[in-house]
């Protein structure tokens, strides 16, 4: 993280909004190396400052990396006006977090937090194809023309000529002729809007379930039920990485 603002740096920690630590450090609860701040623009150094409110030291990974089983009904942002975040579901001090990437509000699985922008952007940028693998039941009998068309890249769009990457569609148990209903895997390396959705109603047929099963080198944990999260270990970060 290195040398920004008190300010920001205690906002990011969760210490309060960028008003308030003004307020604080009027008060004198900020100390900088044991010596009251004076300023909220006073730059410090994360490396070798050591910053406490209240003569507790901050202490503060410079980032954060959260594996979230997204449940469904909760939305992939910050913000929203109309139903819960998945932000909502980390405890965390922290104010700079962000779902790397989308999960529509009806999507399940897993969703990467963070802080590490660069990181995430190198994760969702197109021109590095990391592959998310889906588990989808689809309403229709998905079939080995299915596969044959998902492996050429489908046309996706309405009246732009939307295509999507060749994707690696497979069937994962047997076809239920009762419910009329298929059971697949399905990997992209994009993420475009509602991606797997579109790309089952080209070849006419409809996601009932949609959950993401893996991302870059992660995996959904088995025994991490919806809603649940846990810190990427090391090993999982230097994979992304
Ligand atoms: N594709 C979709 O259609 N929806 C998602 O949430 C993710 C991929």
């Amino acid at each position: 993280m290195a040398v920004l603002r008190i300010d920001k740096y205690l906002a990011d920690a969760g210490i309060g909004t960028r008003s308030e630590i003004k307020i604080y450090i009027k008060k004198g609860f900020i100390t900088i190396n044991g010596t009251s701040a004076t300023k909220p623009d006073t730059k410090i150094d994360t490396n070798k400052d050591i910053i406490c409110f209240q003569n507790e030291e901050i202490q503060m990974d410079d980032f954060e990396y959260y594996l979230l089983n997204k449940p469904a009904g909760y939305v992939s942002a910050t913000k929203d006006n109309t139903a819960p975040t998945v932000l909502s579901l980390i405890q965390s001090r922290r104010s700079d977090l962000f779902p790397a990437g989308r999960l529509d509000k009806d999507t399940e699985g897993l969703l990467l937090i963070t802080n590490d922008g660069a990181l995430s952007h190198k994760l969702l940028s197109p021109k590095h194809h990391v592959d998310k693998t889906y588990y989808a039941i689809i309403e229709g009998k998905v079939d080995e023309q299915d596969i044959h068309l998902f492996k050429e890249g489908l046309f996706i769009g309405d009246e732009d000529l939307e295509t999507a990457l060749p994707a690696k569609l497979s069937i994962v148990a047997d076809y239920d002729v009762e419910q009329n209903l298929s059971y697949v895997n399905v990997t992209i390396q994009e993420g475009k809007f509602h991606q797997v959705k579109r790309m089952f109603q080209a070849v006419g047929k409809k996601v009932t379930y949609l959950k993401r099963i893996t991302f870059g080198g992660l995996t959904l944990p088995e025994d991490l039920s919806p809603g649940d999260y846990r810190k990427l270990t090391k090993d999982e970060i230097n994979r992304l990485l």
